[in-house]
């Protein structure tokens, strides 16, 4: 508590990713999260609250649908964007007229949020475009000692980064799929959320090449994948819903799980684990096009190379 309020960092677990939280109405404590991460100015990040109450301090306009949604869903893997109220520092909105709200669904975040009474501005605690961490050790070997103080709450339930859905235009847009499905949205209001297009805010961390590993990971369609594999043994990490066939020469090869939930829990601490097992490509089985596999397939489809 002493470190947020002079100023400091303190990660955090959530039930998507740790966050990297800061002071939200402090603009130097917010501008170490750039400074830390390596991002780039310009691009908002989420104000995590600890109760329904405060939104009041950070949106102007509290649409039904965000009432509706945050009374479904929160605490949960939800972001709401809503027009932000005045004062809202533009270091947190990235320049745009609107602030992405959440209250995750974790108790140690939960607590801390409430003992603090304000707004935590938390991005996912890893480097710019890098692997989103889902341990607090994830969170030492990125940022280390550049931040004050992580809190460990152990591994993530979720795994991958929230929903977020934009209601400052009238009809919901879904900016990013998560956890919480266009269908569950939907149902909470009546009315399918759009998909993304040209006009909806910027939500850079949706940029093509995010949430990347260092070595070039390749995804291959399931019903090409012997065909696809067989000419490349040595070198490789694989992550395949299949077993590795006998004799298998890889460098490393995980045995994905066929529950998306699960798949998803999993997923960036296998591709941590690929990543530094000293293959040179990652080969990734592609998951079915399902609706239940949509924020796995947004996620693996950025994690891809080229
Ligand atoms: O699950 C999560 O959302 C995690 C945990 C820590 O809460 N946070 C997270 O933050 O993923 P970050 O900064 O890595 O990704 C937030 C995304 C970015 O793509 C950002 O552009 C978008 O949310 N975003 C935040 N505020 C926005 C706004 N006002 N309008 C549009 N997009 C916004
Ligand atoms: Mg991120």
């Amino acid at each position: 508590m002493a470190i947020l309020r002079r100023g400091g960092l303190v990660a955090f677990p959530t039930e998507t990713v740790y966050g990297l939280g800061a002071d939200a109405s402090n603009p130097a404590a917010v501008a170490r999260i750039y400074k830390v991460k390596g991002r780039p100015a310009g691009h908002p990040v989420i104000v995590h609250i600890g109760d329904v109450g405060q939104l009041v301090r950070w949106a102007r306009e509290i649409p039904e649908a965000a009432t509706k949604l945050a009374a479904r869903f929160w605490p949960g893997p939800l972001t709401l964007v809503l027009r932000r109220a005045p004062g809202v520092g533009s270091q947190l909105t990235g320049g745009q007229d609107t602030v992405g709200l959440r209250i995750p669904g974790h108790p140690v975040a939960l607590r801390l949020l409430r003992e603090f009474d304000g707004g935590i501005a938390a991005p996912s605690a890893n480097r710019f475009g890098r692997i989103s961490p889902t341990t607090a050790e994830h969170v030492r070997m990125d940022l280390g000692s550049e931040v004050d103080l992580v809190l460990d709450g152990g591994a993530c339930e979720i795994g991958i980064e929230s929903t977020i859905v934009d209601l400052s235009r009238g009809r919901p847009v879904l900016l990013r799929p998560g956890r919480i499905a266009a269908g569950e949205i939907a149902a909470t209001l009546g009315v399918a959320p759009l998909s993304r297009d040209s006009d909806a805010p910027r939500a850079p961390g949706t940029l093509a090449a995010h949430y990347a590993p260092r070595q070039p990971l390749r995804l291959i369609e399931s019903d090409r994948w012997e065909r696809s594999v067989r000419g490349i043994s040595h070198g490789r990490g694989v992550l395949s819903f299949r077993s590795p066939p006998e004799g298998d020469l890889s460098t490393m090869w995980i045995e994905a799980s066929r529950q998306p939930n699960q798949y998803g829990h999993d997923l960036y601490a296998h591709l941590r684990a690929l990543d530094s097992s000293g293959c040179d490509r990652i080969l990734v089985e592609e998951p079915p096009a399902t609706a239940d596999w949509a924020a796995i397939r947004d996620r693996l489809g950025r994690a891809r190379s080229g």
